[in-house]
């Protein structure tokens, strides 16, 4: 691998369900073995040194997914969350979450929450899950909070700028992503990080997710390198 390691990576993690039916599995299969696969990459992103790593987990779109499916995608922050807490706290990974929480089903909120909390002083790694995500949503509060703030005298006009909106965003704090990648073959942006991808490289894969590795988080990384060296 040449070159430098970006700082924030943000992964679209999309082609679970293709990966299950591709298999004669089911869709929630599939985020299982995307679940996997993420525990994998999250312990790639220790190894090479990447400072914050975003996951788009549950988008406010995914609501329309069939009932069980969208039971199954609230189960699993759960489950997972609070399985590897002690893994966290021994590597020292912090967890963060960009998106409506109080949107949650109450024992999702519960291990999000306690997730957060928990790890809240660590810091080689932060793992930011974008859970209940949705970029329009997130610019929206983002509006409401300001008038809010002018309407209680606690800022004015004036004082709105970029730095002012990145203190109102889910993401307040974290440095903005260096590259997206999106798995799946789609290419679009579908609501991600609308504010925050403004400089963001893009970088696109046929993988499925569940088939993403660290070979190809490399690769993408190396290529975006070698844009930078041209530009
Ligand atoms: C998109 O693939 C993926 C999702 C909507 C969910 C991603 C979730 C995980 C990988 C696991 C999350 C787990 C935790 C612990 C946060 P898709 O369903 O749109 O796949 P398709 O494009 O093939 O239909």
């Amino acid at each position: 691998m040449e070159g430098t390691i970006p700082t924030h990576i943000a992964i679209m993690m999309d082609g679970n369900g293709r990966w299950g039916k591709q298999r004669g599995l089911t869709r929630s299969q599939g985020h299982y073995a995307g679940s996997k696969t993420m525990e994998n990459i999250i312990k790639d992103s220790l190894e090479i040194g990447l400072k914050v790593l975003t996951l788009y987990a549950f988008s406010t779109e995914n609501w329309t997914r069939p009932p069980k499916e969208v039971q199954y995608l609230m189960d699993l922050p759960a489950k997972f969350l609070n399985t590897k807490l002690p893994d966290f706290m021994e590597n020292d990974i912090k967890i963060c979450i960009s998106g409506d929480i109080e949107g949650l089903p109450s024992h999702t909120k519960k291990a999000v929450k306690k997730a957060v909390s928990e790890t809240k002083n660590n810091n080689k790694l932060i793992v930011n899950f974008a859970l209940n995500y949705g970029g329009r949503h997130e610019l929206i509060s983002v509006v409401k909070k300001i008038l809010s703030d002018i309407q209680d005298t606690k800022i004015t006009i004036e004082n709105i700028d970029e730095q002012l909106v990145n203190t109102y965003l889910y993401t307040s704090g974290l440095p903005e992503p260096d590259i997206i990648i999106r798995t799946g073959g789609e290419q679009r942006i579908s609501n991600f990080l609308l504010w925050q991808s403004s400089k963001s490289e893009l970088w696109f894969t046929d993988t499925y997710f569940p088939d993403f590795n660290k070979k190809l988080l490399l690769q993408a990384i190396e290529e975006v390198n070698k844009r930078k060296i041209k530009e």
